[in-house]
């Protein structure tokens, strides 16, 4: 056997194997919507961080346009060498609305952790990391050399255990979600800051889902607990709730100046937020600073989607958020229940191990903030019909 067919057999043997764990993703002919059109069919989307339903707002579009024929399209160049007006404006704006000194923005929300991570912790650091955190954060930890101590899921008693125990090292961080994705619970940050505080350990939240959602018109997590000035690190994404591409990290003006020359994604990269993709973000925050509506909508749907799976008889998990799983359990039955949904004109995707643990198999759906009445009521008494039919419920 020659290298490369060596080679070529691995890929067909690792291709065959995931195709046990990937659901075939869909392909979507229109814009992303509270409906979006799949197969010649227009579907309701329960599966979108779109929260707020803005990447079909009229004012974003159109200041997305603006922003092309006055910046163009594309980058030519990385911002180690310049900037462009429009990327320094976005930065200026998000810490206006995050309360912070200054901020950052990466490409991806995947990169600003990675990146993060991987500049902030060395060999001489400790992470304390919530079980739950994104891969991205993982991914820098590993590449960082950092000692890892890792907590199960919201577990207070366990991590301040590991916070007790004597430390050769002198920077210690503990990183967690705000909202946790695959859950949709909130992380108990006012006692994550006060063990930080008690133990001597510095605190890093990622806002990936709450930007743009918690908060006063949506400033995030720190906002929502009134934790302004205690938390050292906040990373956001602008991929979701806002309607567009790309993460930031906000927090002192020392952190912005770190991280523009030692995050790596950043720092050696040309791929940062283009003219189209920022000027999406400033007018998501416009509509967002202007009239919190959408906000308060967004809440009641949930709460009333939530509600109506909880009374049909549903375990939606620890949710409190739009994030509301439906724990079925067997991920072969997760798999024919998404399946059985997008015929009856509903899109959500299910997950089964490795992603989340054996045994909790749970479709995600996700609220927006767009989503009618009518629909949501639909999408109920289709859940309920599919449940009984796959006996989730009875
Ligand atoms: C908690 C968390 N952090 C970070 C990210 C990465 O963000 P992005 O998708 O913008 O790369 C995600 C993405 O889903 C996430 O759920």
């Amino acid at each position: 056997m020659t290298a490369d067919s060596s080679f070529q057999s691995f890929l067909a043997r690792e291709v065959r194997e995931g195709s046990r764990y990937h659901t075939a993703p869909r392909v979507i002919e229109g814009p992303q919507a509270h409906k979006v059109r799949v197969d010649g069919r227009d579907v309701i989307m329960l599966s979108s961080n779109n929260y707020l339903g803005l990447t079909t707002h009229p004012r974003v579009i159109k200041a997305t346009k603006d922003a092309i024929d006055r910046y163009g399209v594309g980058l030519g160049c990385g911002r180690s060498i310049a900037s462009m007006r429009i990327q320094l404006d976005l930065e200026e704006r998000l810490a206006k609305f995050k309360h912070t000194e200054a901020t950052l923005a990466f490409a991806t929300g995947y990169d600003t952790n990675l990146g993060t991570v991987w500049a902030l912790m060395d060999r001489g650091t400790t992470l304390f990391l919530d079980e739950y955190n994104h891969a991205s954060v993982f991914d820098g930890a590993g590449l960082s050399g950092a000692r890892v101590r890792v907590y199960p899921h919201r577990d207070m008693r366990k991590l301040e255990s590991f916070l007790k125990t004597p430390d050769r090292n002198k920077r210690r961080f503990i990183i967690t979600p705000s909202i946790f994705p695959l859950e949709g619970d909130i992380a108990e940050l006012p006692e994550i800051v006060e063990l930080a505080e008690r133990y001597g350990a510095s605190v890093y939240v990622d806002d990936a889902h709450a930007a743009g959602i918690l908060g006063d018109h949506g400033r995030g997590s720190v906002d929502h607990f009134g934790l302004h000035g205690r938390v050292a690190v906040q990373v956001g994404t602008l991929s979701k709730a806002l309607a567009s591409v790309g993460g930031y990290v906000a927090g002192s003006s020392d952190l912005r100046e770190y991280l523009f020359w030692k995050a790596r994604p950043f720092a050696i990269s040309t791929g940062h937020l283009a003219p189209p993709s920022v000027a999406a973000v400033i007018a998501s925050l416009d509509v967002l600073e202007e009239d919190d509506s959408l906000l308060k909508r967004l809440w009641k749907n949930a709460d009333y989607f939530r509600g109506g799976l909880n009374d049909l008889g549903f375990d939606t998990g620890l949710s409190e958020t739009p994030i509301i799983p439906v724990v079925v359990k067997d991920a072969a039955k997760g798999a024919r229940f998404s399946k059985t949904l997008l015929d009856q004109g509903i899109l959500v995707r299910s997950f089964g191990p490795p992603t989340v643990p054996e045994n909790t198999a749970r479709l995600r759906t996700i609220v927006s903030a767009t989503h009618s009445r009518a629909e949501l009521d639909y999408a109920l008494e289709t859940f309920a019909k599919v449940g009984r039919s796959l006996e989730v419920i009875h």
